[in-house]
């Protein structure tokens, strides 16, 4: 239990570091709170037109979950508890400090990298999955959000199909999560007045 509360809190504290904020800090770019969406994602970092730095967002964002997931697993593994449990509790940290920063004063970003990389630390073929799903709606509709919505909605079902039942409850959640930190995107896609990828708003 102790090594559980570990990882949760491990999971946590990467989670919470906020690779789009640091990044276009030092790149010095405008404050992303200011433009777009407002969002600290990879999704708005493109909307300062500097494609490099979105991508460093988005690889950042979902490494600190992978490494979380990765290192919590090791940790119980070293100690002698659970493996695949202190994995998903680190997932659940990561996925929970993204969305809720305390350095932020609790106002993250919306969680989608992060649950590309926490399913690559967990189940990496869930995590292709999720891209695949992402790259098919992303290149018919050009929503960064949306592709999201429909991705991280499939990948719960896919996992519960192929038998993954914890993984699967633990993504029910996330995708919940997920939802709900896209509330006023969804607000926008059914108004027609969400932004494209690309398209600075
Ligand atoms: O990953 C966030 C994306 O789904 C939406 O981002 O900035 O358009 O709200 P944004």
């Amino acid at each position: 239990i102790l090594i559980n509360l570990a990882a949760l809190a491990l999971g946590y504290l990467f989670g919470s570091v906020p690779f789009g904020l640091i990044l276009t800090k030092i790149g010095g770019t405008q404050d992303l709170r200011s433009i777009g969406s407002g969002n600290i994602g990879a999704t708005n970092v493109l909307r300062t037109g500097r494609k490099g730095l979105a991508a460093a967002t988005l690889l950042g964002d979902a490494l600190k979950g992978t490494a979380a997931v990765l290192l919590a697993g090791y940790l119980a593994k070293l100690t002698g508890a659970v493996p695949a449990e202190a994995a998903m509790l680190a997932a659940l940290g990561a996925f929970l400090g993204h969305l809720f920063p305390v350095w932020l004063k609790f106002k993250g970003g919306k969680g989608v990298a992060v649950y590309i990389g926490v399913l690559i630390g967990l189940y990496w073929p869930a995590a292709v999955a999720f891209c695949l799903i992402w790259l098919g709606v992303a290149f018919t509709t050009r929503y960064s959000s949306l592709s999201a919505l429909i991705a991280s909605l499939a990948t719960p079902i896919l996992l519960f199909l192929f038998g993954h039942t914890a993984m699967g409850s633990l993504f029910a959640v996330l995708t919940v999560l997920l939802f709900y930190m896209h509330r006023d995107n969804i607000k926008r896609l059914m108004a027609g007045a969400e932004g494209k990828i690309g398209q600075k708003k």
